[in-house]
Order: C-alpha cells, then structure tokens, then sequence
C-alpha cells in the first residue's frame, strides 16, 4: 500500500479522464485548473508557485525560465509521451523530476497513422467532399483513382513503439514492405518484417508512404524541408503523427502545390493550433487536430500512468515513466 500525501498539492493545468484525477485525490490535495483551455503563462506561475507538484499537457511551456522561478516543485508529469514542451535539461539540474506516458498510447497513434495512410491512398475524405457537394451522378472508370497499398513500400522514419507498431500492422495487415530509419538498426525486428534499415535519404527515394515517429529535438526540428520533399517520389504520400516542428510546413505546402509529392496527411502542425498558410486550401491533404492518441482507452491509460506515477514518485518509489533519471538516483541511490 502506498503511504498517504495529503500535505503535498497537486495542480492538474487542465481537466484529464476521471480516473486520473480520483487517484491522485486519494494521496493528494488536488486543484484541477477550473479552465478548460490552455493557461496563459500568468496563470500557471501563479498556480505553480503554490503546488508541490504539476500535471501539465504538452501545450504548457515549461521553459528554463519558468523552472528556475518555480525550483520547489518536486515533479512536473507531463501528460503524454513527448516532452519538448519543458526543458528537462534545466529540471534536472533543479533536481525535479520528470515524467511522461510511455508505452499506453503507441497502438492508438499507429493505429491514426495507419488510418491517415488507407485514407490517402483512397482518397477517402476527397470522396466524402465530392459526394456531399451533390457532384456525384454516377458509376464513372475515371472517378477519383487511388493507390494500392498492397505491395506498395512504407518508409518509417524512427522505430520506436509507434513506428514499431505501425510497420507491423503495415506489413503483415497490409502486405506492405518496410524500409525504415532509426539511430541504430533493429535486426530482429528486421528479421519479422522482411523491413530494410536505410539512410533517410534512400528512405526518402523509394517510399510510396513516409510516416514520421520521431521525437523534437534540436536534431530533429525541420528534419523534413524543400530539400527532403524532393527527394521524394512525385507519386508519394507524406504522414505526420509525432511533432509539427519536425517539418518545415511552409514547404510542405510549396512541395504539395509543385506536385513534388502526391498528398500528406497531418495530425500535428508547427505552430500548433495555427496552420501553414495555404494548407487548407490544398485538396490532396488530410488534417487531424492532434488526435492521434485520443482513444478512450489511450487516454485513460495516459491518466492512470502520470497519476500513479506521482504518487510512487512521491513515496520514494521509482516509477517507470521519469524522463530524467539522473535526477531519481541522485536522491534515492538504491
Ligand atoms: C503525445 O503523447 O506526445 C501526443 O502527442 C499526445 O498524446
């Protein structure tokens, strides 16, 4: 059983499924933001400075700055697996913890990149639009002509989980064959798949489907510019499920209007809710507000994750979900 924490505050930024939030008030005097939208910066320093601890979303800047005002705060768990929203470099020097929701929600979001893929390759939300605006008046050979995917060759740039997955239900749903790319080579994942560790360029040559899993890093940010689109087979179809930044999206839409590539479909943006002048406009593109993880399940997984992650971290307990572990041992060294 875990000991109780009713002295430490918990302030949650925003409201997350239930069984999170019933969790940590069983341990903690929980405030849970009384705002259903993102805070301003004003709002969460305020509340910050009077918690011990923080559940924030990735639409909360938790910079450098906002850490060093804010070093009491004993962990910042951060509701979803990416984390460049804070600056763990500055909280591991503050020594607060961090933590994130891995391993819940990688089936959900490959399961979104899969969907974005079949969805493309059909042109189904083009077909949806051409049916509604009553321009359908029957049978015709030439109408709105899509890809197989059947054979076709699906390039994963990043095998973690979510690329992992994807490229399994890829192949062996799909009959899809699997080039991919990642900081080293995965044999035996190569082995199962029949799937080829390439360069990101060669990946980029010979991919019918590019499905993006990476995480935003300094090396990572427009990771996807002019120079990659081109490189692309005009017939290609780009997806993007991990951060908008990863792409330079203003030459994504330039690359999409000159025909470079065939179509994209994107479940984030760069400058995210704001989209890349012209996006909308482009018919040969598929836009998702961000919800590649949002399954029920996914999300109450997400839940239970952070808050249990909270109360173990707050026992003195290791959680499997810290992001900076360096901080963990330099506090419980066992
Ligand atoms: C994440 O977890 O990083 C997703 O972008 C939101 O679920």
């Amino acid at each position: 059983m875990f000991r109780t924490h009713k002295k430490y505050r918990i302030f949650v930024t925003r409201r997350i499924p239930k069984e999170g939030i019933d969790l940590l008030q069983k341990h903690f005097r929980v405030t849970v933001s009384a705002h259903d939208r993102p805070l301003t910066a004003r709002e969460l320093d305020i509340q910050a400075s009077r918690a011990d601890a923080l559940l924030t979303l990735l639409t909360d800047g938790v910079d450098g700055a906002f850490l060093r005002r804010h070093k009491h705060l004993r962990v910042i768990a951060n509701y979803a697996v990416g984390f460049d929203n804070i600056d763990v470099e500055v909280a591991t020097k503050l020594g607060i913890i961090i933590l994130n929701t891995p391993g819940v929600l990688h089936e959900a979001v490959a399961e979104h990149a899969l969907t974005l893929l079949c969805a493309l390759s059909r042109r189904i939300v083009e077909a949806d639009r051409f049916v509604r605006a009553g321009k359908y008046h029957g049978w015709s050979p030439n109408l709105l002509l899509g890809t197989d995917f059947f054979d076709a060759t699906l390039g994963v740039v990043g095998l973690g989980a979510i690329g992992t997955s994807l490229a399994q239900r890829a192949c062996q749903g799909l009959g899809m064959k699997i080039l991919y790319t990642d900081v080293h080579p995965h044999r035996l994942f190569e082995k199962h798949y029949n799937a080829h560790y390439v360069h990101l360029d060669t990946l980029l040559k010979h991919s019918d489907f590019v499905s993006v899993h990476v995480p935003l890093l300094p090396s990572t940010h427009h990771l996807f510019g002019a120079r990659e689109f081109r490189l692309m087979k005009k017939t290609a179809y780009f997806i993007n499920t991990s951060r908008g930044a990863v792409v330079d999206e203003k030459a994504l839409v330039k690359a999409l209007k000159a025909g470079s590539i065939s179509g994209a479909a994107l479940d984030v943006f760069e400058h995210e809710p704001i989209l890349a002048s012209g996006l909308t406009k482009l018919e040969n593109v598929i836009l998702t507000p961000h919800i590649a993880s949002a399954t029920r399940s996914a999300r109450v997984a997400m839940a239970e994750l952070v808050a249990s992650g909270m109360v173990l971290a707050f026992s003195g307990r290791r959680p499997r979900n810290v992001v900076n572990p360096e901080v963990w041992q330099r506090y419980h060294r066992r």
